[in-house]
């Protein structure tokens, strides 16, 4: 267990870095579906898990009373700010010490797929977290159909340890915590630059190279789900984002 929590540092520590140049952490599309999802309000206590460099805690402070960004990985943390009425700390989901029921919304984006043991006891931390009537507001990119997923699994292999989620695992997740009144909303990330991902995200030169040619060499049915279209230097994909809403 130690072991898998010092690898985990060094993983997020390499990634950290150039975290906020990635193409799709940024893409205003995302954020603005994202946001509205949320429904927020100037009253709204936020709880943002996983909250990495703060992204989504920046773009929901300004709409809200409060948000806390928290995060397991202090690398990540350095490369968020401290600012007015946002704070962060470092903190484990799975070992979650809130109190019950103080948070009037929970935001997570792209964190789940990276719990790869007791993904449900940190759903149910979220879901104990908030108030009667509160929301969670939960986003992971998903392969962009079934008849990929295999090439999807092994790309990903080459760049992290994750779960690959379909829509049903993830309204499955939510409904087996307890969640209510759950709501998909799928957003595509038109023409995003694969070797942007690559160079972005930490990976070792081998593996990038590895990972572009699994684009650059797919199969037909591959390069047409993502709408694949290769430039000179390039693969430009579309990534697929869903956005759940789920009530307690
Ligand atoms: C891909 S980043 C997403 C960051 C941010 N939510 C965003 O959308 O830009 C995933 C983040 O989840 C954090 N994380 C992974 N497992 C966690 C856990 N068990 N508890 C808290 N944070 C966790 C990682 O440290 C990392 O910062």
């Amino acid at each position: 267990m130690k072991k898998v929590k010092k690898d985990n540092n060094a993983f997020w520590k390499m990634r950290s870095e150039h975290y906020n140049e990635l193409q799709w952490a940024k893409n205003n599309k995302y954020l603005y579906e994202f946001i509205k999802a949320g429904r927020f309000n100037k009253k709204d206590i936020v709880l943002d898990v996983g909250t990495g460099t703060g992204i989504i805690a920046h773009s929901v402070a300004p709409l809200v009373n409060e948000v806390i960004g928290m995060d397991i990985s202090q690398d990540m943390l350095e490369h968020s700010n401290w600012k007015g009425n946002l704070y962060f700390i470092r903190r484990d989901i799975l070992e979650s010490t809130f109190a019950d029921g103080i948070f009037d919304k929970i935001t997570c984006r792209l964190v789940f797929h990276h719990i790869m043991r007791n993904r449900q006891k940190a759903m149910d931390n979220c879901y104990r977290g908030l108030k009667k009537g509160g929301m969670m507001v939960l986003s992971e990119g998903v392969p962009p159909s079934k008849r990929v997923r295999k090439q999807y699994v092994d790309i990903f292999k080459l760049k992290e340890n994750r779960v690959t989620f379909y829509e049903e695992d993830l309204v499955g997740l939510m409904k087996d915590s307890g969640f209510k009144n759950i709501k998909v909303n799928t957003v595509l990330l038109k023409k995003m630059s694969v070797k942007n991902w690559l160079t972005k995200s930490g990976i070792s030169k081998v593996n990038q190279e590895k990972i572009y040619m699994l684009h650059k060499n797919a199969t037909d049915y591959f390069k047409e789900d993502y709408e694949m279209v290769e430039t000179e230097n390039d693969c430009l994909i579309n990534m697929k984002m869903l956005i759940l809403t789920g009530k307690k």
